[in-house]
């Protein structure tokens, strides 16, 4: 077992040399790999390093650039950070087309945030009731310092409710707090307040004469964190056209598109296998921008499936629908986004994202991450629909397999040539270098 104490403490240079010499035999080659992928800058490398503990060296993704988004009458060049070879491409792909369309349409619908203290009581809950009446407005005086400059920006505490949920779990209940953070995700304000509404509650249960000597000391704070579910922080993000509008070099048929498109949509309303492809899809989209604008990745994911199952049933986040000759594709999206605080006043390169989106407010970003969201999800289903998935993709993924043969660039013209108006699939590509080396 290769337990080690301390780890932490030691410098840079000492974890890569415990690293190197318990797990890779001591190989030098590892160490200068590592480095190989240190900044030479050595304040922007300091800055990497400090993000995080235990830092050994960076981990490079692809920026890409997304341009010809229009929304709400206004052009984006969208910037995605993420691996996958097509995801760039199909974004780019269903932009453009839109742009011909009268582009994207995105609507703010609400942007409200939620915290809980979770708390266990085990009396009467109509004493519950009148102390958590009482003390509104001391949550509300002992969290000023903390809402003071949140509330000069517009934003602050919008409610403190209690909720029962004893019925689902003996003796349960939660302060359940709405919160209106602006312009940032607002993780550290919500959890500060809700760690001090515990702390109001700890120490005031002694001092309210209706509880009983029991009920005081049944009162215990759980925890206090805040929600990554948010219903109620929407944005839609919509497309429409005239079907005959939609012909294009890919479409010939609209109509047929338009219906076959509206079943792929369908099928993933009803069907959980499909809706989470198809909802994957969309976040291919989502967490690119998501990541090059240095939002938390993880907290959207877990906000977005969930929203998706909210009905008890996971389904597709998209919908489509023809009404008359009119075709209509829509999708309304949780998304708690920042735009200033966190990573966004850090990272050279989320700064970069920020100033190309013209410095966007947190409705601003929420549009236009729905928007790539549903302009991935538009993609996909039209090649879905139409030539395949494969075609694009192995298309995009061809220089992956090029690289991992080490094709020198002669071998890499020869072959993008080939297979200019040929599918490509990994065995031919392969076969294709094998007989050029040959
Ligand atoms: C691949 O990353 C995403 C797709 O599978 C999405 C979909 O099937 O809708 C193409």
């Amino acid at each position: 077992m290769n337990i080690v104490n301390g780890f932490s403490k030691l410098t840079k240079q000492q974890k890569i040399n415990w690293l190197v010499e318990t797990y890779f035999k001591n190989d030098q080659t590892v160490v200068q790999l590592l480095k190989l992928y240190w900044n030479s800058n050595e304040e922007l490398q300091k800055l990497h390093d400090e993000f995080i503990e235990n830092t050994i060296t960076n981990f490079y993704l692809p920026m890409g650039i997304a341009p010809n988004f229009v929304i709400n009458g206004k052009t984006y060049t969208v910037p995605m950070v993420i691996e996958e070879s097509s995801v760039v491409a199909a974004a780019s792909n269903a932009a453009k087309f839109w742009s011909k369309r009268g582009g994207f349409k995105a609507t703010v619908l609400s942007t409200e945030k939620i915290g809980n203290v979770h708390f266990m009581f085990g009396g009467s809950k109509h004493n519950l009731v009148q102390f958590i009446e009482k003390l509104q407005p001391v949550f509300r005086s002992r969290t000023a310092n903390i809402t003071r400059n949140m509330e000069k920006r517009g934003g602050g505490i919008l409610s403190i409710v209690l909720k029962d949920k004893t019925a689902e779990l003996k003796n349960y209940y939660q302060l359940h707090a709405t919160f209106d953070t602006k312009d940032s995700m607002g993780a550290n304000f919500i959890n500060s307040c809700l760690e001090e509404f515990a702390n109001v509650l700890r120490e005031e249960v002694s001092n309210f004469d209706l509880f009983t000597t029991e009920e005081k000391e049944s009162l215990q704070i759980v925890m206090s964190i805040l929600s990554n579910y948010v219903p109620n922080c929407l944005v839609r993000a919509e497309v429409s056209s005239k079907i005959s509008d939609l012909k294009s070099k890919e479409i010939e048929n609209p109509q047929e598109f338009a219906e076959k498109f509206v079943q792929a949509v369908r099928i993933a309303e009803i069907e959980t296998y499909r809706a989470v492809t198809h909802n994957k899809g969309i976040m291919n989209g989502v967490d690119a921008v998501v990541l090059a604008t240095g939002n938390d990745f993880r907290a959207i994911e877990a906000g977005v499936h969930a929203f998706a199952a909210k009905d008890g049933k996971y389904t597709s986040l998209s919908h489509a629908e023809i009404v008359g000759d009119e075709f209509r594709f829509w999708m309304d999206l949780p998304l708690a986004l920042g735009t200033v605080g966190g990573l966004t006043n850090l990272h050279p390169m989320v700064k970069f994202a920020m100033k190309l989106l013209e410095k966007p407010k947190a409705d601003d970003l929420m549009q236009i991450i729905a928007v790539a969201g549903l302009a991935q999800n538009f993609a996909a289903i039209k090649s879905l629909t139409t030539t395949g998935i494969q075609k694009g993709h192995m298309k995009m993924h061809l220089m992956n397999i090029l690289n991992q043969f080490n094709a020198s660039a002669d071998e890499k013209t020869a072959v993008l040539q080939h297979f200019a108006e040929k599918t490509v699939s990994h065995s031919a590509v392969v076969d294709f270098i094998e007989r050029l080396r040959r």
